[in-house]
């Protein structure tokens, strides 16, 4: 038969396989996110998150160990106050849970990487991301907030601050406040391209930050719309971000293509809690092979365009990949 094109000739060997490979998962691209919160000798699970805890300050160094024994280095901060109050105070308090778990983490281990996570909605009594006017968040009183807290966290030791709020030109407030107080070289990674997404279930119970009405949609983005992710990636670099980041990861790569086509800044892909509680959950009932599951999500995130991957399932993908488990 004459058939002189046959793909197939590059699938035969696996030493092949891996020298034609498009893209690869590495350990160095993960960022692992992890909880901290107010209290002595606190770890609880996450219900709807198997194997994710909520840590107090004097429980996570063992939670770093591990993650460092694996090979992740870099950490992105999320913080549960004691108390919450309608300005959402604890945000940007000077010993506030992240500013407090920032000093704790550098001072112990100087070579983890802190992202922080600047949002309002871990703070504040009605769980929205921002100042309410009404029954509606106030954009440009949050922008003073989000910049406080922004500022505060570098104060503490952040290495980078990644705002998730999804108001309208925080990324500019951020950038101008952290640049006025001289901590111009801190980069920004936005969470430009935010959709208000089902998929966040899971967070919302760790971080007990559900809103007490209505929803985010007037703030976080229609999931229906691809145009408005590109415009949402666009401002914020002429903002001033560093790195642009798609939320969530799994069902939003043709966002994280469409980013990585347009625009060259390092692309982030966050798979959320709700991908983390799916995985689990099947993987429970024997449904699915945990590990090649979560090897083959993260392989089409890069695969997508992406460069870098928040996952809490990170410590775990390093794992495989050291051991030489997945991507044979
Ligand atoms: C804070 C924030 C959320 C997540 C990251 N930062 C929740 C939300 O916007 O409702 C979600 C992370 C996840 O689901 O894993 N605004």
């Amino acid at each position: 038969m004459n058939n002189p094109i046959r793909p197939r000739r590059l699938r035969g060997n696996p030493t092949l396989r891996k020298m034609v490979r498009e893209s690869a998962v590495n350990t160095d691209s993960l960022i692992y996110p992890l909880f901290v919160m107010d209290g002595n000798g606190k770890r609880e699970e996450i219900g709807s998150m198997p194997g994710q805890y909520r840590y107090s300050i004097d429980k996570v160094d063992e939670a770093l160990e591990q993650l460092m024994e694996s090979g992740v280095m870099s950490l992105l901060l999320f913080g549960i106050p004691a108390e919450k109050d309608d300005k959402g105070s604890g945000a940007y308090a000077e010993n506030g849970i992240v500013q407090r778990a920032l000093r704790h983490i550098k001072e112990r281990y100087p070579e983890l990487y802190l992202i922080t996570d600047v949002c309002m909605c871990e703070y504040t009594s009605h769980g929205h991301c921002g100042m309410l006017c009404g029954h509606d968040v106030d954009n440009d009183l949050t922008l003073e907030l989000l910049a406080k807290t922004a500022l505060s966290h570098a104060q503490a030791g952040a290495d980078m601050v990644a705002p998730s709020d999804m108001m309208d030109g925080r990324i500019r407030a951020i950038r101008e406040t952290l640049d006025n107080n001289h901590f111009e070289t801190i980069p920004i990674m936005s969470y430009a391209v935010k959709y208000a997404s089902s998929f966040y279930g899971p967070f919302r119970e760790a971080a007990d930050s559900a809103p007490a009405f209505g929803d985010r949609k007037s703030y976080q983005m229609d999931f229906h719309n691809r145009r408005e992710g590109l415009k949402e990636a666009l401002l914020d670099v002429q903002e001033g971000a560093d790195i642009i980041m798609v939320k969530p990861a799994m069902s939003y790569l043709d966002l994280v293509r469409e980013v990585r086509e347009k625009i060259d800044l390092p692309v982030a892909a966050y798979s959320v809690s709700g991908e983390y509680a799916m995985v689990k959950a099947a993987a429970a009932k024997g449904w699915i092979d945990e590990d090649r599951i979560i090897y083959e999500m993260a392989a089409s995130a890069y695969r997508a365009g992406a460069d870098i991957y928040i996952t809490y399932y990170a410590k775990e993908l390093a794992q495989l990949i050291k051991e030489g488990r997945v991507g044979q």
